[in-house]
């Protein structure tokens, strides 16, 4: 299959980042975290983005970014979980890239949620397994109606799942 450029989409902790690094050094693609681009370009992390400007101002820079950026080829985006909070990206990401969507349990979620401390949305008061279950409801609907492949994280390594993508793309 040909393939212009993959981006991983899913909810935060999923493992966009890890997967994206391995599948890209396989392809001979490039890797980018669209987060990471972000701060670079700002010069502030994206807990310091959030508490100075707010989530509007990074979905701004969000956009822009995703605009710039997918111009390129040979590509691996690990694009944020909240990227399809603004319509335009849904259309600019897939128009351009193969989109794979990592999909984890609840459980797998508030797991690897439960210590980190650089996710704003993420900042409550609250239950944070319920805040984590209001969202991954809010959004599993657009992952799954949006990816070219989906696969099902549970207890697999990265490479396992890394595999499973280059396995499907050779047999497309
Ligand atoms: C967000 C996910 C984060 C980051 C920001 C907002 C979200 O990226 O873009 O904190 O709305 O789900 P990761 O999915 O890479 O953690």
């Amino acid at each position: 299959m040909f393939i212009k450029n993959i981006s991983l989409i899913g909810f935060m902790g999923c493992g966009k980042s890890t997967i994206g690094k391995i599948l890209a050094n396989d392809l001979k693609f490039i890797f980018l975290d669209l987060d990471n681009v972000i701060e670079y370009i700002i010069g502030l992390n994206i807990r310091e983005i959030f508490e100075k400007y707010g989530e509007d101002y990074f979905r701004n820079l969000e956009s822009d970014v995703i605009k710039n950026i997918y111009h390129n080829s040979n590509c691996v985006f690990a694009c944020g979980g909240g990227v399809f909070k603004r319509y335009n990206n849904i259309k600019e990401i897939r128009q351009n890239s193969f989109m794979v969507y990592l999909s984890m349990t609840l459980e797998k979620a508030y797991e690897r949620l439960k210590f980190v401390k650089d996710r704003p949305l993420l900042i409550t008061e609250g239950d944070l397994k319920e805040k984590i279950a209001q969202m991954m409801d809010q959004r599993k609907e657009i992952y799954e109606n949006n990816c070219d492949l989906k696969i099902e994280i549970n207890d697999k390594s990265p490479d396992r799942i890394k595999e499973e993508i280059i396995d499907y793309l050779n047999k497309h």
